[in-house]
């Protein structure tokens, strides 16, 4: 297999990164240019200033990831850079300026699909770890602050394909944590915060039901508008998620428990702590800090909402690889980052007898070795992009 050095720009959503990585899976740098205390304050992304912010941030980001990795310009031998989905402004900053370089340094462009690329990073380093090969079909869980998905994954010559059995409804499962978080006076992202909480709290306090929503595939029956909808005999199910119920039963908990001036004592609080370091960059307060102003109730409440996501989470996915009887199951995404989700799955799928696999840590929420990766078997086939493609917010895997 030839080799071939891929520079990677990501710049979706609130992370500016730029990676340098050998044949999709030797990671010579990777550099990500957090948003997140410009977003802070508002509790979510805004936006007009995640594009600013790229803007600021993609040629600095790019410069470094290249002299990180010993390269320049003229020596990788690809770029690759996010299409979609995401953020649309937030996307063209990254498009627009790999479109500038490839045209000017002459190298193929490759465009990748974000969620792809959070399937790739955790080849990235399964490849390095497990020198056995890759059992198929694969079964991906993308489960990040946009997405919830659930992919059966298949290669053939450096072809990947993706047919999508889940997602979800509302909410995806990121943005349930970081609703929650934010109504607590926890602050944001609320991923996180919650996941160095939740130890703290009792998992069994408050009691939470999630939507089950096991249904057949009625895409076939669906095609004629108006019709009834019959299934196809040969319908397999899908693995739906919905997160929205969950964050209206914390808040229907916080108003009959009356948690309200102890939520915005907290608020003001954690932002005291940001003022009083007051540099360029509000301090994030600590472990401690968030214990100091969180009482039992309150931790209680945190740990329970956590444990109902993961299981939710592992039985859903575990199910649907019972269902399509697959060999292997990748967990990727912001989320994949969290302490319980992990240890859950790993403990689950080896009573299952599938091996599962998950990017580190650093890898796991949005960075652009990922789209790098995901690059190289594109590079291998020669898809490049043609220098009119645009960015596609609401861009599909498949
Ligand atoms: O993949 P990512 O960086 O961006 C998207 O593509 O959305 O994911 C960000 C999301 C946020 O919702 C954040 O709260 C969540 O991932 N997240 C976590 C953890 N770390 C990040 N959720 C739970 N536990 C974590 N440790
Ligand atoms: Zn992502």
């Amino acid at each position: 297999m030839p080799d071939a050095i891929i520079l990677g720009i990501e710049s979706s959503c609130d992370e500016t990164g730029a990676a340098v990585v050998r044949s999709g899976e030797e990671i010579l740098s990777n550099v990500v240019a957090s948003q997140i205390s410009t977003h802070a304050p508002y509790g979510g992304v805004v936006p007009e200033l995640a594009s600013r912010e790229h803007l600021r941030a993609i040629v600095p980001v790019v410069r470094q990831a290249l002299a990180d990795a010993g390269q320049t310009y003229n020596s990788v031998d690809a770029l690759a850079v996010t299409q979609g989905p995401g953020l649309a402004g937030a996307l063209l900053v990254g498009i627009s300026f790999a479109k500038a370089l490839s045209y000017a340094l002459s190298k193929p462009l490759i465009a990748v699909n974000h969620l792809e690329g959070h399937v790739h990073a955790v080849l990235l380093e399964q490849r390095q770890s497990d020198k056995n090969e890759l059992e198929f079909p694969v079964l991906a869980l993308v489960v990040s602050g946009g997405h919830t998905h659930l992919y059966l994954a298949e290669e053939r010559e450096n072809l990947w394909t993706y047919a999508e059995i889940g997602h979800t409804r509302d909410d995806a499962a990121g943005e349930a944590f970081d609703k929650v978080a934010k109504l607590l006076g926890l602050g944001y992202p609320g991923g996180p915060i919650i996941d160095r909480l939740a130890p703290h709290g009792d998992p069994y306090a408050v009691k939470f039901q999630i939507a089950q929503m096991k249904h057949r595939d009625r895409r076939e029956s669906s095609r004629h508008e108006g019709a009834p909808a019959r299934e196809p005999a040969n319908a397999r199910p899908r693995f739906d998620f919905s997160y929205s119920g969950i964050k209206t039963a914390v808040l229907r908990y916080v108003e009959t428990e009356n948690l309200a001036p102890s939520i915005e004592a907290r608020r003001q609080a954690l932002a005291e702590i940001g003022k009083k370091h007051g540099d360029s960059k509000p301090a994030q307060p600590t472990l401690d800090d968030y214990l100091r102003l969180s009482d039992r109730q309150t931790l209680n409440l945190v740990a329970s909402f956590q444990r109902a996501m993961v299981s939710d989470l592992v039985a859903k996915t575990l199910a649907a690889a019972r269902e399509y009887d697959v060999r292997t199951l990748f967990v990727s995404g912001g989320v994949a980052a969290n302490s319980e989700l992990r240890s859950t799955f790993q403990h689950e799928s080896e009573l299952q007898g599938l091996p599962v696999f998950f990017p580190s840590r650093s890898l796991s929420t949005d960075n652009a070795a990922m789209i790098a990766a995901a690059a190289f078997p594109k590079f291998l086939r020669r898809e490049f992009a043609p220098m009119d493609f645009s960015a596609e917010a609401g861009m599909r895997l498949r």
